[in-house]
């Protein structure tokens, strides 16, 4: 049977910014540009999770992308919509608030929900910017 890669689209907005305590404004200003504002500034993210399977013999589904849009909204959306990343989200606590970061940690928090509704997480794309978006594949290289 085929392998095929079915992909489901979310979409929060979060505030953070980017800042070391413990180097100096200037270095921060330098390294991280507008990102280290002091006063936050949010962004509209857009996510896409792809999963890969084969089909269902009975439905013809990999995995139903309601339950993949479920589960991206209990265990993603919830933690992260109009919340400050820095601030209000637990399993950012600690971490650098970049996108390469947060796809890194969304992936470990719904890859084994995904796993026990039949389908293998293959790929989080997670768009920041109209410019700017990050690419995660657990680690692997894409193909
Ligand atoms: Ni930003």
């Amino acid at each position: 049977m085929e392998t095929v890669y079915i992909t489901r689209r979310e979409t929060f907005n979060a505030a953070h910014k980017l800042y070391r305590p413990d180097w100096s404004e200037e270095k921060n200003e330098e390294v991280f540009g507008k990102c280290s504002n002091k006063n936050w500034h949010g962004h509209n993210f857009v996510i896409y999770v792809t999963v890969k399977g084969v089909p269902n013999e009975d439905t013809g589904f990999v995995m139903n992308l309601k339950d993949l849009s479920a589960l991206l909204n209990e265990s993603v959306i919830e933690e992260l919509d109009h919340k400050n990343l820095n601030l209000d989200v637990p399993f950012m606590k600690d971490v650098m608030a970049s996108t390469e970061n947060l796809v890194i940690l969304i992936w470990k928090r719904i890859e084994g929900s995904i796993r026990e509704k039949g389908g293998e997480l293959a790929k989080i794309k997670l768009v920041e910017t109209e410019n700017n978006y990050v690419e995660y594949y657990g680690g692997k290289e894409p193909f």
